[in-house]
């Protein structure tokens, strides 16, 4: 630590003393506390269960304008920046990893999102009950921009509020609201693993490791994963590869048609979509190897990573040959209403759900279902889901497509 940073943790440290300080002076139970125990009890029990309530009340994340219900309206939201007065250090980390980046990815396809009902995407009951993470501002709550529904803040996805637990939060299950079904499976790929099963039938010698474990060693609130969620990367070694790669970049819009960066790279940049240097993506992979090497040899978790990785080159494999398909019905004409005019002759992979025909319907399904499956079990030891939800499902969709394509261009009186 260089001399300021030290000077600037003393300070910290002495505000955050202080404020601790003067919330003890209060008297306890505080007066929110003793009104909301009648309005509701089950925060106040939660809270008391808690280590914080031992040291703070109520108002050191709400404020102190409400004081009845007639001012309601007034009762202060905390985001991240109300947890950093006091925990500078798990902000800190928690702002450089992924999590803090979820609503990028949202926000950044606005035509996609303004595609969906308002109660979907602001009201999260849809892509934002899980994306809706970053949010630092605490005006911002009250303000416009959370009008429509102005809850919502990432430290309670692992610890629920108002417990606030650390063993909640050690336990896997406190992944499982979000990290879970069609495209991030990992909770039941983990729970029907050895790891899983390991772990859950003798959670006190904690043999298995969990995704704490794993994804958040000592504790580090920074997660990030050397794949990540598209399980991209740049630069590639392997040539074969690489030409599917980019296939794949084109219908993500990330290359135009000729192979050239588009405007959409800078999304991909800002959200930390994709590792883009081989030190970003060696760096992730040395720290899980760390982490295996705990229990296994330095061999047997290399071999194991390696054939993950493999995994992910034989499923680039299929979803090239799928989006060279539809790519070839776009340029034909046979589809005439295309995803989005920039990636033609390319579908547009970031549309979704939100396309025209049958054949770009099971293309989105094999990229974000059955490609996403075959090598996210691949790394969290699932074989089950690798082989019968991912890599099975992928050959048979791509012959369902082909046979489609066949009889699209028959019906538009063009060979195959
Ligand atoms: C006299 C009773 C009373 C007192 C005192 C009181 N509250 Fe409330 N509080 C309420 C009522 C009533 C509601 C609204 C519940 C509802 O939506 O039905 C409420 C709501 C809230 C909400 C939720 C706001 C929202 O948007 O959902 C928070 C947070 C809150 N109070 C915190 C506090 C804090 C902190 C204090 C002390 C500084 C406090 N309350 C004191 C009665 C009280
Ligand atoms: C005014 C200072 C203050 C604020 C604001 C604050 N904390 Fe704390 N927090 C503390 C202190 C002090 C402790 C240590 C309590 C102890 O160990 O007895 C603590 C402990 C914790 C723990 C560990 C509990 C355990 O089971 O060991 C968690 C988790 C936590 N805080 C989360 C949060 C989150 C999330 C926020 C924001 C929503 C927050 N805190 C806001 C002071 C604060
Ligand atoms: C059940 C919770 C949940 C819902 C609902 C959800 N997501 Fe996600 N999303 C996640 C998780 C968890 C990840 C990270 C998964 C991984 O890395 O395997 C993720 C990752 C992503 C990514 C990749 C981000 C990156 O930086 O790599 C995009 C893009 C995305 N989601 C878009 C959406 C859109 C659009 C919707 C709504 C149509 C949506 N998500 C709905 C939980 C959810
Ligand atoms: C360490 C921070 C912290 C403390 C202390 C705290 N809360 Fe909260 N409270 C939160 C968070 C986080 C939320 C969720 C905010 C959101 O989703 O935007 C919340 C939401 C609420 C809500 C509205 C949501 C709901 O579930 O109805 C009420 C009411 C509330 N708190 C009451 C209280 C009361 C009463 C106390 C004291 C007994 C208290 N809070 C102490 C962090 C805190
Ligand atoms: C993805 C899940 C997750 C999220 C989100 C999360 N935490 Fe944690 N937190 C954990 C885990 C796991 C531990 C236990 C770490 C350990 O000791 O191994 C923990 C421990 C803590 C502790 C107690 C350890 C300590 O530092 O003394 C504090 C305080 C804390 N978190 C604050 C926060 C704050 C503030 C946020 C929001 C910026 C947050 N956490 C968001 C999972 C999470
Ligand atoms: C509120 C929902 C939610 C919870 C709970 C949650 N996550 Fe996430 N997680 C997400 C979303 C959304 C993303 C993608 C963020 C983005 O777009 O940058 C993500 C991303 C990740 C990534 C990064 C993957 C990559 O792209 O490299 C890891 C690792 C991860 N989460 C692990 C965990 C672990 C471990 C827990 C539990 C301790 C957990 N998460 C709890 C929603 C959640
Ligand atoms: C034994 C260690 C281990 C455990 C336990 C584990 N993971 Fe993973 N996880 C990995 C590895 C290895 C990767 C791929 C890392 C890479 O890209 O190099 C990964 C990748 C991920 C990713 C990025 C997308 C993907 O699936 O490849 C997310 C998100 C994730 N894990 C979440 C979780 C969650 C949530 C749990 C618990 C339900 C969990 N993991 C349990 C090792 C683990
Ligand atoms: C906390 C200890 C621990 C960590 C960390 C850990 N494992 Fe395991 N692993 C186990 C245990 C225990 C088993 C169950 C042994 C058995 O199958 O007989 C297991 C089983 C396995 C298996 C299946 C059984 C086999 O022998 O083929 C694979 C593959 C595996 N681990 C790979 C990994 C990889 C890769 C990592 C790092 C990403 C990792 N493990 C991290 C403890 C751990």
């Amino acid at each position: 630590m260089k001399k300021g940073e030290l000077w600037l943790s003393l300070l910290i440290c002495m505000a955050c003393i202080a404020a601790v300080g003067v919330l003890q002076a209060q008297a306890r139970p505080s007066a929110c506390e003793t009104c909301h125990a009648k309005i509701t009890p089950g925060i106040v029990k939660d809270f008391n269960r808690g280590k914080m309530s031992k040291v703070l009340t109520c108002i050191a994340c709400h404020g102190k304008s409400h004081v009845s219900e007639k001012d309601v309206a007034k009762a202060k939201l905390p985001t991240i920046s109300t947890c950093k007065k006091c925990h500078p250090e798990r902000v800190k980390e928690y702002m450089g990893g992924k999590h803090a980046l979820g609503l990028l990815p949202i926000t950044a396809f606005p035509g996609f999102a303004h595609q969906q009902p308002q109660a979907f995407i602001a009201g999260q009951k849809g892509c934002n009950g899980c994306h809706n993470l970053g949010v630092t501002d605490e005006s911002v709550l009250n303000s416009k921009v959370r009008k429509y529904y102005r809850y919502g803040m990432d430290c309670q996805n692992c610890h629920t509020r108002h417990a606030f637990s650390k063993e909640e939060a050690l336990q896997p299950e406190a992944c499982n609201s979000c990290h879970t079904g069609f495209d991030h499976a990992q909770w039941e790929m983990w729970f029907h693993s050895k790891h899983g099963a390991a772990y859950v039938t003798d959670r006190k010698a904690h043999r298995g490791p969990t995704c704490q474990d794993c994804h958040m060693p000592d504790g580090k609130h920074g997660v990030m994963t050397a794949w990540g969620f598209l399980a991209l990367r740049l630069p590639e070694a392997d040539k074969e590869w690489m030409g599917y790669r980019v296939t794949i970049l084109k219908a993500l819009g990330v290359l135009d048609a000729n192979g050239k960066p588009t405007k959409r790279l800078d999304v991909v940049k800002k959200a930390n979509m994709v590792r883009l240097t081989k030190a970003s993506w060696d760096a992730q992979r040395a720290k899980m190897e760390a982490v295996c090497q705990k229990c296994h040899s330095a061999t047997f978790a290399k071999e194991n990573l390696k054939n993950a990785d493999q995994m992910i080159k034989a499923s680039d494999k299929i979803l090239s040959q799928a989006i060279d398909l539809v790519a070839g019905l776009y340029k034909d004409g046979i589809i005439k209403k295309k995803t989005n005019q920039a990636t033609f002759p390319y579908p547009d992979l970031l549309t979704f759900y939100e396309v025209n025909t049958t054949i770009e319907q099971k293309l989105y399904e094999m990229f974000m279902d059955y490609r996403m499956k075959t090598y996210q079990a691949a790394f969290h030891i699932m074989p089950d889901y690798t082989t019968w939800y991912g890599y099975a499902k992928m050959k048979q969709t791509l012959v369902e497509m082909k046979e489609l394509a066949r009889n699209m261009r028959a019906a538009a009186g063009q060979k195959s």
